[in-house]
């Protein structure tokens, strides 16, 4: 069978291999602690579900609008404003399923083939498909040791084909967390080279230590030029719900809705409802859940650090810990499917984050602290064995 061309570079999920050991185990009777996940482990807030029944038993089980509903879109403007500080008119709102959607979406409105996109890694992996689907050419630059920007590489990177660089502070897998000034690096370069910014921010309400994500949003000088991504997933515990948006200048708002006209139609009706509900309900719930993670960021990081030859930063946001056992063996899939085949504990090899990620495992926090502590027991006598 002849696929497209675009198919021979699309990588697909890294972590399948890893779930196919896991379900096989777990087949055969054998209990797999799951610390790979990149979703909340928490049920989505009580108010939140019920929101969206009270919209299906009331009849909001149609299409809607292509951007999203009205009160959605609205309520999104106020919530950004609200955390950004930056003003927001609701046609700068476009509602996806899901975050990923919209970035997908914004890649095939801004992007044309051969258009060079800068990905700073180690970062999630699905940015560098989007790029290759929307038949870009995405270009790995390396963060700094400490997950920093790393100012010349990205000098360095530029051509004059290229178009875009994609952030993701909190980052997903490392957990670091761009600085103010780290942020206006990356908006100066924007501004002088005439880039667009991908911005996405989908992890901003789960940060630590009094660390206060910056938005690109707050940098109206290249505010035409920047995209920023969001969604529920992450803040109130909603994956399978599906809801994410960007914000982005009107125009592109328009054009990423086209291929949201010609693909999806439109984000499912009673979970804008409830998103709705979300936004303007009690934040109380998002203030737990981040209470608890921090709790279990403490616990791994101090556990992780204290195995020889290992080392871990603290995260400064999202739920995972990305430590290095590069002591121990450069290849991150091998020790992580050896891992899981001998001490049933599932993690994601830091190879798929990035060429950089090689050396490093991530491991998700959203688990409880009694998987954490036993999966770490688990890894530092596997890792003593090798
Ligand atoms: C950095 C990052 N962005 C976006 C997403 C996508 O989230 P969703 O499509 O569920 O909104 C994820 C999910 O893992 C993520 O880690």
């Amino acid at each position: 069978m002849k696929l497209s061309k675009r198919m021979e570079k699309i990588s697909g999920s890294g972590t399948i291999r890893m779930l196919e050991i896991a379900k096989e185990l777990e087949q055969k009777g054998r209990r797999v602690i799951h610390l790979e996940v990149g979703e909340p482990d928490f049920d989505t807030p009580q108010h939140i579900k019920e929101a969206a029944i009270k919209a299906m038993n009331e009849g909001v089980v149609k299409y809607t609008s292509s951007k999203g509903i009205t009160e959605l879109r609205e309520a999104i403007a106020w919530d950004v404003q609200r955390r950004t500080g930056a003003e927001i008119n609701p046609n700068q709102v476009l509602v996806t399923p899901g975050g990923k959607h919209a970035i997908l979406c914004a890649a095939f409105s801004l992007i044309n083939p051969g258009d060079e996109v800068l990905i700073p890694v180690p970062v999630w992996p699905s940015y560098k498909d989007i790029v290759e689907m929307a038949e870009g050419v995405p270009k790995e630059v390396f963060f700094g040791e400490d997950y920093s920007i790393n100012e010349e590489a990205i000098k360095e990177a530029i051509t004059d084909k290229t178009k875009a660089i994609i952030i993701n502070s909190p980052n997903n897998p490392t957990g670091g967390a761009l600085t103010r000034e780290e942020m206006k690096v990356i908006v100066d370069i924007v501004a002088e080279n005439g880039l667009y910014v991908f911005s996405d921010e989908i992890y901003d309400a789960l940060t630590y230590d009094g660390f206060r994500n910056t938005s690109i949003l707050s940098f109206p000088e290249i505010r035409d030029q920047a995209v920023y991504f969001h969604g529920f997933s992450k803040t109130y515990s909603m994956t399978g719900w599906r809801l994410g948006y960007a914000v982005a200048h009107p125009k592109i708002v328009d054009a990423m809705s086209k291929i949201q006209q010609n693909s999806t139609t439109c984000a499912t009706s009673f979970v804008q409802k409830a998103a709705v509900e979300a936004l303007k309900g009690s934040q109380e719930c998002v203030e737990e859940m981040r209470k608890e993670y921090d709790r279990r960021r403490k616990v791994i990081v101090k556990a992780l650090n204290q195995i020889d030859g290992v080392s871990c930063l603290m995260p400064r946001g999202a739920f995972y810990v990305f430590p290095n056992i590069s002591e121990y063996s450069k290849d991150s899939f091998q020790v992580a499917e050896k891992l899981l085949e001998s001490k049933g504990v599932c993690l994601t090899p830091g190879r798929i984050f990035g060429s950089n990620g090689e050396g490093h495992l991530r491991i998700s926090y959203a688990a409880s602290l009694e998987d954490i502590k036993e999966a770490i027991k688990r890894l530092e006598e596997f890792l003593h064995s090798l």
